[in-house]
């Protein structure tokens, strides 16, 4: 089994940004979410003339995961994420927002479960979920 390493997680994250569907931001976003056994999920944000059926890159990333069977905490690793204008280099350290941070909370372990957000010179943010969405609900 290959291991990925954060470096190329974030790379894979870059080219899922390209596949982006953001004509009413124009803001692109890329996700590549790393399972436990070294498989990578890529999801890029597809947005909707109705704005609300618009879904983040994040989610992209986990919805092909889980309809794959990926569903325990167990199964999931790190995420990396960047985004930025349309065309133009990522922001740095691009964080998911709210609805995707419950999302990841659904499937994975807070506690070992890793965001990676690359800077603008490509060094790598890393937290762990709990320390972006503490006290996240759980039933
Ligand atoms: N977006 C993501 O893809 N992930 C996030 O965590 C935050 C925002 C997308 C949604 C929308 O298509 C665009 O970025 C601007 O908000």
């Amino acid at each position: 089994m290959k291991r990925i390493d954060f470096y190329q997680l974030a790379d894979e994250a870059n080219k899922a940004r390209e596949m982006a569907y953001a004509p009413y931001s124009g803001f692109t976003v890329g996700a590549a979410l790393l399972t436990s056994d070294e498989k990578v999920y890529l999801g890029c944000n597809i947005e909707n003339a109705a704005y609300s059926p618009s879904i983040c890159a994040e989610r992209t990333a986990f919805v092909k995961a889980v309809s794959d069977g990926y569903n325990k905490p167990a199964d999931f690793k790190a995420i990396a994420i960047v985004g930025g204008a349309k065309g133009e280099e990522p922001k740095s350290k691009c964080a998911p927002c709210g609805v995707c941070r419950q999302v990841m909370n659904e499937f994975t372990d807070p506690e070992s479960f890793l965001v990676i957000l690359p800077d603008e010179k490509g060094e790598l943010d890393v937290h762990t979920l709990s320390e972006l969405l503490p006290l996240g609900f759980r039933l």
